[in-house]
């Protein structure tokens, strides 16, 4: 059920909100108030190390030596945690593998750590997102 309540802000505030719900194509400030909360939410979930799902992304030189073994081997290694791995050839050197994760956020964000320090990988994000349980 929807509750209505008033907010009161400075309106150098409320600009700066105007401008992000602007950005980020919100129909209104309920939804965008409704997200950043989520988002919180989220974010609390992880400190918590709470049961979670994410997605982590990582491109790298397939060339570096056995750098595809090592990331493979380490999925093995978290295979209760891994939904699953997309991988793209880019180009003649560099792939892209997406990895859908679920588990405790600890275990997680260590897979995602693991995978960020290997040689040869360019760039990795975590993108931290909520198994929708506790998420109104
Ligand atoms: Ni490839």
């Amino acid at each position: 059920m929807l509750k209505r309540f008033t907010v009161s802000m400075e309106e150098d505030l409320l600009d700066d909100f105007d401008r992000f719900i602007q950005d980020r194509h919100y129909k209104n400030r309920s939804e965008a108030l409704r997200d950043l909360i989520r988002g919180r939410s989220i974010e609390k979930e992880w400190q918590a190390d709470k049961d979670v799902m994410g997605v982590i992304s990582l491109v790298y030189d397939h060339h570096q030596h056995k750098l595809q073994e090592k990331v493979t081997n380490l999925q093995h290694g978290f295979h209760s945690q891994i939904v699953s791995t997309t991988h793209v050839h880019m180009d003649h050197h560099n792939c892209l593998e997406v990895i859908i994760v679920h588990g405790k956020a600890g275990e997680v964000r260590g897979l995602a750590d693991s995978l960020t320090a290997m040689r040869g990988v360019r760039n990795a994000s975590l993108s931290m997102s909520s198994t929708g349980k506790d998420l109104h």
